[in-house]
C-alpha cells in the first residue's frame, strides 16, 4: 500500500524570479491548494487563487490601491482583497452621520494568503499554516471544485 503523503506547506519552488515578473500573475497548484502568485510594484504577494465571495477566479483580476492597501479586484462581482493581508475592503457611507462621507471598511481576513521568498533568482511559496477557517478555504479541494462551477 502507497504511504500517503502528509502535507508540508512548503516552501514550494514556483519558478523563476525574472519569470515570475514578467508573468505578473502566475497560478500555481501546491499539495492540491490553487494559489495565485502576484508580482505588482517590486513586491511579491500570494493568496488563494478562488475569491472568498462566491469562487470567482483571482487569476485575471486587476490590482489597485484602496485606502493605501494594494488589493486584486475580482473580476466577479468587483469585491476588493488587499494582497499583504487577505482583508476583504469595501467603501460605504452611514447614513447616521449628519452628512455621510464614503469611507473604507473591512470585513476583516476573508483570503488565505501564502508566504513568498525569493533566494538566488528563484521564489518559493510557503502555505499558511493558520488553522482556523477562513472563508477562501470553502473553494478549494474537491468539494471547492463543486462550488466553484455553481456560482
Ligand atoms: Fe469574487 Fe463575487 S466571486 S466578487
Amino acid at each position: 500500500m502507497e504511504e500517503e503523503k502528509q502535507p508540508t506547506g512548503g516552501p514550494h519552488f514556483v519558478g523563476k524570479k525574472d519569470e515570475m515578473i514578467e508573468a505578473k500573475h502566475s497560478f500555481r497548484t501546491l499539495e492540491g491548494r490553487d494559489v495565485l502568485i502576484v508580482y505588482h510594484q517590486s513586491a511579491f504577494y500570494a493568496i488563494d487563487s478562488y475569491c472568498y465571495h462566491a469562487g470567482g477566479t483571482l487569476l485575471n483580476g486587476d490590482i489597485e490601491e484602496f485606502d493605501g492597501k494594494m488589493c486584486i479586484i475580482c473580476p466577479n462581482h468587483k469585491y476588493k482583497i488587499c494582497l499583504a493581508q487577505g482583508e476583504g475592503i469595501y467603501k460605504a457611507t452611514d447614513p447616521r452621520e449628519k452628512t455621510p462621507v464614503p469611507r473604507w471598511y473591512s470585513k476583516g481576513v476573508k483570503q488565505r494568503i501564502h508566504t513568498v521568498t525569493e533566494t538566488n533568482g528563484d521564489v518559493y511559496v510557503k502555505l499558511s499554516e493558520d488553522r482556523g477557517f477562513i472563508e477562501s478555504d470553502f473553494y478549494q479541494g474537491e468539494k471547492g471544485k463543486v462550488e466553484r462551477a455553481k456560482a
